[in-house]
């Protein structure tokens, strides 16, 4: 649960002793209810201390669950998800430099797929095309989660908009106001940029040997939070809202709506999300140009296939586009 993933027994004990919260279990109880060792149990109560659960201790008596704190820990994070295949395994850290290169290397150490890395705080939050994710502690969402689809590479690119539309309709559960995507993967809130997606693929030719999506996701930002440079481009859920919204909650909800849109992608690609996915485009039926590498195109979006591409009618036609940055030109 925390920098060292342990064995999963700072958890056992967190859910065992909220079974009944603000009762004393006996050492005794609690030893032989884990099977573990009394020394054991010592770690894990520091761990469970570090995470800021609320827990008395008291030599005769035993340990009581008094709180969980409001952060992302393991425990949270599993209590009351419902998912089968997402986010069974959760490593929760305090902070790291990014949750995407921990992921990575998880996934290169054979961890299977649906493995989730969160963070309080990143250090070195990446964004797409080298920029950096502003991830400051105890108000945002930073998470990564490990997928291995069998299918091609060349269906990977679809599951940024498949994943975009997950994080939409948990988004939109809110009510916020307007919630969009910009394609290929930032989500709008009012005009305004609230969480976006890195997606990264790790492939050879004969086929993907992992896909690693993280999120990020502006919650409890205020106004003020947010340096200088992003105040009028970025918002947060709690902006919008005007009032907190609970992380714990979040990250359950898009696990779970997550896994509902990979079922579909897996069987359908986007065939099955493309109502929603134009549902939520900011993009349908606007002017953009598109920056890709060196070239740079002006069109009109015409729709969104099944894979995730952009199809713009420029000029000289219509094209599919995979990759790039849209601008609109006009309103
Ligand atoms: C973007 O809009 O440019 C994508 C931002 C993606 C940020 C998330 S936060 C969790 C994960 N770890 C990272 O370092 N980046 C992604």
């Amino acid at each position: 649960m925390t920098q060292t993933a342990r064995d999963g027994l700072t958890d056992r004990l967190i859910n065992y002793l909220r079974k009944r919260p603000g009762i004393y279990f006996s050492w005794k109880k609690i030893v032989s209810g884990l099977q573990v060792e009394r020394t054991a149990l010592d770690d894990a109560l520091a761990l469970a201390a570090d995470w800021e659960y609320k827990l008395r201790v008291n030599r005769a008596k035993g340990v009581k669950f008094v709180a969980a704190p409001d952060l992302l820990t393991s425990a949270e994070i599993l209590h009351g998800l419902k998912t089968k295949r997402l986010g069974r395994t959760v490593h929760a850290y305090r902070s790291v430099k990014s949750t995407n290169d921990l992921a990575a290397r998880l996934a290169e150490d054979g961890a299977p797929e649906g493995v989730v890395v969160t963070a309080e705080e990143q250090t070195k939050g990446r964004g797409r095309l080298g920029r950096n994710w502003f991830s400051p502690p105890k108000t945002g969402v930073y998470l990564s989660i490990i997928l291995r689809p069998t299918f091609p590479p060349e269906d990977a690119p679809g599951l940024s908009v498949m994943t975009a539309v997950a994080l939409a309709d948990t988004l939109a559960t809110w009510r916020p106001g307007k919630v969009q995507i910009k394609w290929p993967n930032d989500i709008w809130i009012n005009g305004r940029k609230v969480a976006g997606i890195l997606t990264e693929l790790s492939a050879e030719r004969n086929g993907i040997n992992h896909v690693i999506v993280g999120v990020g996701i502006n919650v409890n930002h205020r106004a003020g939070d947010f340096p200088e440079e992003l105040r009028a481009t970025a918002t947060s859920l709690r902006r919008e809202l005007r009032r907190k919204a609970d992380r714990l909650e979040l990250v359950r909800l898009f696990l779970h709506n997550l896994e509902q849109e990979y079922t579909l992608y897996l069987k359908y690609r986007l065939k099955k999300s493309l109502t929603r996915v134009r549902k939520y485009s900011a993009l349908l039926g606007r002017e953009v140009t598109l920056q890709s590498g060196h070239s740079r195109r002006t069109g009109v979006v015409k729709d969104i296939d099944r894979n995730g591409a952009l199809i713009l009618q420029t000029a000289t036609g219509l094209e599919t586009i995979t990759a790039g940055e849209v601008t609109v030109v006009k309103k």
